[in-house]
């Protein structure tokens, strides 16, 4: 988390509870969500690390970010992060999640504003919209 933020500018992931508790830093390592607040550089290795900046293609949007912006999917902004993150992990493996499993999945995200129906909304349209970039 240090290291993306101060070292590198990379301020996509916040620092919520830094005891991999809200879910709010999250990267992508591989495939795989993973909490940075906690995460030490030597664990990373060779694997790969995305932020939220790094989700789209150059000057495109990631169908996750889409949708989220679509759905209007935030009150104050500050999970968002962690969200789209554990969302783009989610479709990786589950490109068409059920209710349920999209709970399941953002269960160790949490929203302090309740924005969740819209988070729920935002998961399902980008789940849309991953199928037809992908037509
Ligand atoms: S800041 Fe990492 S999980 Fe809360
Ligand atoms: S939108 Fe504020 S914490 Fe989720």
């Amino acid at each position: 988390m240090y290291v993306l933020r101060n070292e590198l500018g990379l301020n996509g992931p916040q620092f919520g509870c830094g005891l991999e508790q809200c879910g709010a830093c999250k990267v992508l390592l591989g495939a795989q969500a993973r909490p940075a607040c906690r995460l030490p550089v030597s664990e990373v290795g060779q694997t790969p690390v995305t932020t939220l900046e790094g989700l789209g293609e150059s000057g495109q949007l990631h169908p996750v970010q889409q949708a989220f912006i679509q759905a209007q999917a935030a009150q104050c902004g500050f999970c968002s992060n962690g969200m789209m993150i554990e969302t783009a992990a989610l479709l990786q493996h589950n490109p068409h999640p059920t209710d349920e499993q999209i709970r399941a999945a953002l269960d160790h995200n949490l929203c302090r504003c309740g924005a969740h129906l819209r988070i729920l909304r935002a998961v399902k349209l980008a789940a849309d919209l991953s199928q037809r970039e992908s037509a």
